[in-house]
């Protein structure tokens, strides 16, 4: 049998063995190819892209994008916001008119990578109204959008990618969406900040003091252009809140759950912890309680060094997902930085020349997880005045210290009382998680407190 077209492809039959190639008829040689055909070019989709922004992320994708000759995409226009800003490659592909890049109908992906949320949002939502997919790198806008977002592109039959949004270069939302859609997710628990778990670690394992971290934090591309996001938890709650949806199918905001950032940690706060032989970690909880609702916060958190995020230095994320079949899992890769977050994109870019979109299953399909305040955590606190700690909060206090001009102390509080409240995120307060903080009842410890105040004891 003579079959002169599969001879031409012979990537067609790399996958028969021979005998099956003997029995081919020549119609079905001709099916066989032409699906071959069909595959091959949704794999080699032209992707024709305008790109938003050419700060870090920007220009390292386009480093990267040229240094990926696999990958058939090109970068068609570039729009930034500073025209009169220097630019290492030719001026004639820069515009600072968004419509240059959604008006031209032979732009069919548009990756956004600017570093100020309303006008992403705008620039995504028109975007996808046009039937262009789009990638994102940008958390804030997609965490403060998610639901519009995802009627945009119901309504509009495209796809809004955003590996980059979560942890950078660590292949989270894909993972989260795909692999644990069926085996039941327990928990996830990270580091999903790099700028805070670089900043941290700086100040933990090299003493340098706060500000000097940030900078260096800064002059690395690590940080926000608005330091604030990352110190003051908002980015890491912000990407919590992405990750809910793809772990769980809970849509929240960040104000729909407790968060705080690391602005508030003493030196003392790192002195004990490096007593106590602990580190001290920007922390990002999901975890299925007993009855079904879910806890969820983003806070500092002691960490042991039987932890594998104790070992999570300088600008990596890193999240341990827990499921039913599966058990443990633990990711990390580098959460920040130019290469690392394009290669993200760039992963993005790639899976929508095989039409890759999210699906939000679990949105879909499991809508019963709610979040829940009902449980307890035990939190340590520091101050430098004790007048700013109302102790009449806590369920109990299992440790108190009064030192000089600094006082700590070892409570167990109601989820409930954080999230209501913020006294404990005030300056001059320092809140951060116990190891094993989170408590879901506290029954028998209430009725021995009792037993223990009418023996007059406490
Ligand atoms: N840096 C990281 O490690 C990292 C990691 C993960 C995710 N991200 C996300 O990636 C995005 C970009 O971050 P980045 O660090 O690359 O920021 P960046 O270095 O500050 O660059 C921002 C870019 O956006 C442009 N821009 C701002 N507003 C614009 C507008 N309205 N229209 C067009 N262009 C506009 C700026 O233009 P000019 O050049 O003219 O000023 C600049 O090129 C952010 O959403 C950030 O959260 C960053």
């Amino acid at each position: 049998m003579h079959l002169p077209i599969l001879n031409r492809h012979p990537e067609l039959i790399s996958g028969l063995v021979p005998h099956q190639l003997f029995h081919l008829s020549k119609k079905s040689a001709f099916a066989t190819l032409q699906l071959g055909v069909k595959n091959k070019t949704m794999a080699n989709k032209q992707l024709n892209i305008g790109l938003f922004g050419f700060g870090v992320v920007g220009k390292g994708l386009y480093d990267v994008l040229h240094t990926t000759p696999t990958l058939q995409a090109s970068i068609k226009k570039i729009v930034i916001k500073n025209a009169d800003k220097k630019r290492s490659i030719a001026a004639e592909i820069f515009s600072t008119d968004a419509a240059v890049i959604l008006n031209d109908e032979s732009i069919n992906v548009v990756v956004e990578l600017i570093d100020d949320a309303d006008a992403a949002f705008e620039i995504v939502k028109t975007a996808l109204q046009k039937g262009k997919s789009v990638v994102s790198a940008n958390k804030k806008m997609i965490a403060e959008h998610f639901e519009e977002l995802l009627q945009l592109q119901q309504e509009n039959k495209t796809a809004l990618l955003y590996e980059a949004a979560c942890c950078a270069s660590m292949p989270i939302v894909r993972n989260l969406e795909e692999y644990y859609d069926n085996d039941l997710l327990k928990s996830i628990r990270g580091i999903i900040n790099g700028s805070t778990n670089f900043i941290l670690t700086k100040i933990l394992e090299e003493q340098l003091d706060f500000k000097a971290a940030l900078t260096l934090a800064q002059q690395l591309g690590f940080a926000e252009s608005n330091p604030k996001l990352d110190i003051g938890g908002f980015d890491a709650s912000n990407k919590l809140s992405i990750l809910l949806a793809h772990s769980f199918g809970v849509i929240a905001k960040p104000t729909d759950f407790i968060f705080n950032g690391i602005e508030n940690i003493a030196l003392p706060d790192a002195i004990l912890a490096k007593e106590k032989k602990q580190t001290i970690k920007l922390v990002a909880t999901a975890k299925k309680l007993a009855n079904g609702e879910l806890a969820a916060f983003v806070l500092p958190q002691f960490v042991n060094q039987n932890d594998n995020l104790y070992h999570v230095q300088n600008e990596f994320n890193a999240l341990t997902t827990e499921s039913t079949f599966a058990d443990e899992h633990f990711f990390k890769g580098k959460g920040a930085g130019a290469f690392p977050t394009a290669s993200a994109v760039l992963s993005d870019i790639s899976a929508l020349g095989y039409n890759y979109k999210y699906e939000y299953k679990k949105i879909y399909h499991q809508t019963d997880t709610v979040l829940s305040n009902e449980y307890y955590l035990k939190v340590f606190i520091s101050t430098d005045d004790l007048s700013k700690i109302n102790k009449d909060e806590f369920e109990w206090i299992e440790e108190w210290h009064n030192e000089f001009k600094h006082s700590w102390l070892v409570a167990v509080i109601h989820a409930e009382k954080l999230f209501s409240s913020d006294w404990w995120k005030q300056e001059g307060v320092s809140l951060i998680l116990c190891p094993d903080a989170i408590i879901e009842t506290v029954e028998y410890k209430k009725i021995s407190k009792r037993s223990l105040e009418l023996a007059g004891v406490v």
